[in-house]
């Protein structure tokens, strides 16, 4: 049984998360007249809250095929392509064929929109399999969100009392800060004012 149909299985049961698989096609840069051609396909549950992402949602890499592409062809783009309507889904990104030699592993990142539900675009690299390395060799694949972009620094938040007024911090007056500079004036006055007779 395939890992994809699996999956789907498991999810038909369940009532809150659905599985989703994901298309990545791969296509020469260099050779555009060449069709983008299934590359590999990830699957994951559809996180019910996208903050629960990456910790919560482990996708997997449910079908891999090492790209065949033209001899001459040195970049390619990747991303999430509909077949049917022959058309790029998400933004693609263009990395080196290098990154699919023999020797290296190719581990995607999908990107997703904050609410967790647009792939915004896929990004991969090879990453080299060290001959010792029994585990973790495989393609592998990880979720990333977009998370809301720096929220611009205002000024302070306005501070309402109960009643809805507007509450402005006392600013402490300066007899009220500096009264004891005073009381010691006083006291050195009263006492005589030191050595000055
Ligand atoms: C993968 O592609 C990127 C972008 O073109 C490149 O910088 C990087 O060196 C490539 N990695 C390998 C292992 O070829």
């Amino acid at each position: 049984m395939r890992l994809t149909t699996l999956i789907s299985a498991i999810s038909a049961g369940a009532i809150t998360c659905a599985a989703i698989s994901v298309p990545i096609y791969i296509q020469p840069v260099t050779v555009p007249e060449t069709a983008p051609a299934l590359l590999a396909e990830i699957a994951y549950d559809a996180p019910e809250d996208p903050l629960a992402i990456p910790a919560a949602v482990q996708p997997e890499v449910a079908s891999y095929e090492p790209p065949e592409l033209p001899e001459e062809a040195r970049l390619v783009r990747i991303g999430v392509y509909n077949s049917k309507a022959k058309h790029w889904e998400s933004s693609t990104t263009v990395l080196s064929v290098d990154n699919f030699s023999k020797g290296y592993s190719p581990h995607f990142v999908l990107n997703l929109d904050a609410n967790g539900k647009d792939i915004l675009g896929v990004s991969c690299r090879g990453v080299r399999v060290d001959a010792g390395y029994t585990r973790d060799f495989g393609p592998q694949a990880a979720l990333t969100v977009a998370g809301p972009g720096k929220q611009p620094d205002l000024n302070k938040p306005v501070v309402l009392s109960p009643e809805g007024k507007k509450v402005v911090p006392e600013e402490k007056t300066f007899l009220q800060k500096y009264w004891w500079v005073f009381a010691i004036g006083m006291f050195l006055m009263m006492s005589g004012g030191g050595d000055q007779k």
